[in-house]
């Protein structure tokens, strides 16, 4: 059971800020998994990064007069601010515009293509004559061949809901400047998911048993009703990564070709940063690994068909290409926990229209631990969800404040005012008090299962299931009053409770990394649970770019039991959380839907 994790979290495209829907989608359930993992002492690689290229940056950059660089730097570094704020804890965060991610990148496609993966067809497409370009089927628009509609994209019309033929679109415009494009043929390297198809359908097959419903309808259930496809993977634009291919140039890799890549160069490029440059292997050529994808609904085919798809066709080829010390294939998606969406008050989150809790906004206002708490609890593992801020705000003072946060808090203090600022030595402990301690002691095996399958919520609300029966035992023992008439009964009671919530801490620590954290140093210990993050400027031949980077070396938590020993040195206790007023609830629906 010490094989290596690979934590890997969907790429954010860098064109929009990341709004809660976003977080409890994918990269706040994976940091929680990653430091469950870390807790249980497995050598954990969580990567990311900016998703920098594909037309979602150039729309912004042209409808802002700027460069899709500019674009992708200026969201890239909100990226890392938020990141580090809410402390998503990546051991590299990066971006796909570098050096070595254009290379993998490359290096993926020549192995599909020495293994005989990869076509080229020929097909028409809109040309713009007034900008000398080919246009993204999202940029041209005109009338719809099949209801008439005079606003539709060249690709689909909104009115009818039909997938259109481009080249049957009717008065065709160029969103861009109005210019009237014409068809021109180009060509284009296609993967071959019909050959590639045996292969990932014995991949899904060996994953059925355990796979979320959802990922499995969209992958496997999908490929038996339909079978598999070519789809092009290069486009014609020179916002991204160039096609390695002799008279092919002015072409890029489509951009969720090459993105899906960035999982493994983000670890290559993780092993050169940290000196040991052949480590990336022990996650991606090593089969006792296993790989676990963050993505929200919408990006299951692209990690559950395709990305296995492109890994198997790409075999050992890559590691040849990459200098690899081992002769090995690169290692299969072992699971592809993807979310559901979350809604806010009852409606789509939609960014144009205001209508969004952006994360970088929330945390002016509020702490990082109630947002991951109130997004864990509501996270949509099943089914989509709704952010409601009168439940956020009942949600922090009824279970995060009341339940957990006062009850370390009490405890603490009880025990400094009445023991010297020091844990009471308890003497022998009683039925109720093991009781207790077995309680939670189990607590670590039901949390752990709950982890293990990715079932985050049931984990959540199994920890504080236990804080409230740390609260009973407290009722029921009363050490305020025993106190008065037996201190060693007091002190009993006060160091099982003080055991318990030393527990509790391990047991919230993934979900609330920085209340936890806080709480650990009031009981005295004092190597922190967790590593730092810091914001790096890397270099490569494509230039600077910035990345987030964790370090474990300080990290102590461990996934186990209190041992909590009499006579050590408490600190004396802050609050772990603060009470809301009711008035935000009011305050903060007022702000939704006006443009800032
Ligand atoms: N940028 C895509 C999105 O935001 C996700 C890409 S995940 C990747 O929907 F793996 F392809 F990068
Ligand atoms: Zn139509």
């Amino acid at each position: 059971m010490n094989e290596p994790i690979l934590v890997a979290v969907a790429w954010p495209y860098a064109n929009a800020e990341i709004h809660v829907g976003n977080l409890t989608g994918s990269y706040l359930p994976a940091d929680i998994f990653a430091r469950y993992q870390r807790l249980r002492g497995r050598r954990v690689l969580m990567v990311s990064g900016s998703d920098a290229h594909g037309t979602p940056i150039t729309v912004r950059a042209d409808a802002e007069h700027i460069s899709p660089l500019e674009v992708y730097q200026r969201f890239h570094e909100s990226f890392l601010s938020l990141f580090q704020k809410l402390g998503i804890t990546y051991d590299l965060f990066t971006s796909t515009h570098t050096n070595n991610h254009f290379r993998v990148s490359q290096d993926i496609f020549l192995a599909l293509k020495q293994n005989g993966f990869l076509y080229t067809n020929r097909e028409l497409q809109w040309y713009a004559p007034s900008q000398k370009r080919f246009l993204p089927d999202r940029y041209v628009e005109g009338t719809c061949y099949i209801c008439g509609y005079t606003n539709a994209r060249s690709d689909q019309c909104d009115r009818c809901g039909n997938l259109l033929d481009p080249a049957q679109l009717i008065n065709p415009r160029s969103k861009i400047d109005g210019s009237v494009p014409e068809l021109r043929e180009t060509e284009h390297f296609y993967l071959d998911l019909a050959r590639l198809q045996p292969g990932i359908v014995d991949f899904l097959r060996s994953r059925e048993s355990y796979w979320r419903p959802n990922v499995l309808r969209q992958s496997l259930g999908q490929i038996e009703a339909e079978g598999l496809h070519g789809r092009p993977i290069t486009r014609d634009l020179d916002w991204g990564i160039p096609v390695p291919v002799e008279g092919w140039e002015g072409k890029c890799l489509y951009v969720w070709f090459e993105a899906v890549i960035g999982y493994l160069s983000a670890a290559i490029e993780w092993a050169q940063v940290t000196g040991s440059p052949a480590d990336w292997e022990s996650w991606w050529q090593n089969p006792d690994a296993r790989s676990y994808y963050f993505i929200g609904k919408d990006n299951i085919p692209f990690h559950a068909v395709i990305w296995p798809g492109q890994l198997i066709g790409a075999g050992t080829t890559f590691g040849e290409l990459a200098g690899s010390t081992r002769e090995a294939p690169l290692t299969l998606p072992f699971d592809v926990p993807a979310n559901e969406f979350m809604n806010l008050e009852g409606q789509k989150i939609s960014g144009s229209r205001s209508w969004a809790v952006w994360g970088l906004d929330f945390l002016t206002r509020y702490d990082p631990d109630p947002l991951r708490y109130y997004l864990t609890v509501n996270m949509p593992e099943s089914k989509d969800t709704d952010w409601d801020w009168n439940e956020f705000y009942h949600r922090n003072n009824d279970e995060l404040v009341a339940t957990w946060g006062n009850l370390a808090n009490r405890v603490l203090s009880f025990a400094f005012k009445h023991w010297d600022g020091s844990v009471p030595e308890p003497g022998e402990l009683g039925p109720a008090d093991l009781l207790l301690l077995e309680a939670i002691e189990d607590g670590f095996k039901t949390v752990a299962d709950a982890f293990e399958t990715v079932h985050l919520r049931t984990a959540v609300g199994e920890a504080m299931r236990l804080a409230g029966e740390v609260n009973k035992y407290l009722d029921d023992t009363a050490p305020w009053f025993q106190i008065k008439t037996d201190k060693a009964a007091a002190a009993r009671s006060i160091y099982t409770a003080l055991r318990a919530i030393d527990s509790l801490k391990v047991l919230f620590a993934p979900f609330l990394p920085f209340s936890s954290e806080k709480l650990h140093l009031s009981l005295g210990y004092t190597q922190p649970l967790f590593g730092e993050q810091s914001v790096v400027t890397l270099q490569d031949a494509l230039g600077e770019h910035r990345a987030l980077r964790y370090h474990s070396e300080k990290a102590t938590g461990r996934w186990e039991p209190s041992q909590l020993k009499p006579g050590q040195a408490l600190q004396a206790p802050q609050p772990l959380f603060k009470k809301l007023d009711a008035s935000i609830v009011d305050e903060e629906r007022g702000r939704l839907g006006v443009k800032g």
